[in-house]
């Protein structure tokens, strides 16, 4: 197998797992921002994390603004976030929505990892924004189940990264096709 795994990290949880899977594998773990869609010509499986941000995948558009260039390849996608692992509404249903307006592309993989959110180590921004979500999801009259995790998520102090979930993202990448 010929890898690489590229991540965007703010925080460093994804960057950890990035290192992780990059240390099983034995190939590169690479900052995204560094790297040009042209540049993944020579590997045949590509492994891309990003932190979670109001669903968003940060940086997933370097592959889904590609397709073309990377359609060749075994495409592993990661996650991490603060929302729990089993809520997979959120994860098969917002999160797929909000980063694949056409459907995830059948080379393509997605793993979701538990990922850190220390309050006090946010920057001035984030901490104000999740500050103004938690005052709007518990000013809601009749909230839904997700706006009532919301609020609890706001809260979510501490660092969930764990080693053992990339297991069938290896699983995935070393198997067949
Ligand atoms: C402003 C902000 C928005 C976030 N939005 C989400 C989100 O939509 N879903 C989620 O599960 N976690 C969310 N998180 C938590 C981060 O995704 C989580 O801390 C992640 O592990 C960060 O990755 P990083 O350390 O690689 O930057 C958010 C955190 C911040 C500060």
């Amino acid at each position: 197998m010929n890898a690489i795994v590229l991540y965007k990290s703010k925080y460093g949880s994804t960057k950890q797992y990035a290192e992780w899977i990059a240390e099983e594998i034995g190939c590169q773990a690479v900052e995204a921002g560094r790297v040009r869609a042209e540049a993944l010509a020579p590997y045949d499986t590509v492994i891309y994390g990003g932190g979670l941000y109001a669903e968003v995948i940060a940086g997933l558009t370097l592959l889904t603004k590609n397709m073309e260039k990377v359609k060749d390849k075994k495409i592993a996608v990661f996650s991490t976030g603060i929302t729990p692992i089993d809520c997979r509404d959120y994860y098969d249903r917002l999160v797929l929505e909000k980063n694949f307006k056409n459907g995830v592309p059948e080379n393509m993989r997605i793993f979701n990892f538990p990922g850190k959110m220390i309050l006090s180590e946010l920057s001035l921004p984030h901490r104000t924004a999740i500050k103004a979500l938690k005052k709007l999801m518990s000013g809601k009259e009749n909230p839904t189940e997700m706006e009532r995790l919301l609020v609890q998520l706001c809260d979510a102090d501490g660092d969930f990264t764990d080693k053992t979930a990339i297991a069938p993202l290896l699983e995935y990448v070393r198997g067949e096709k």
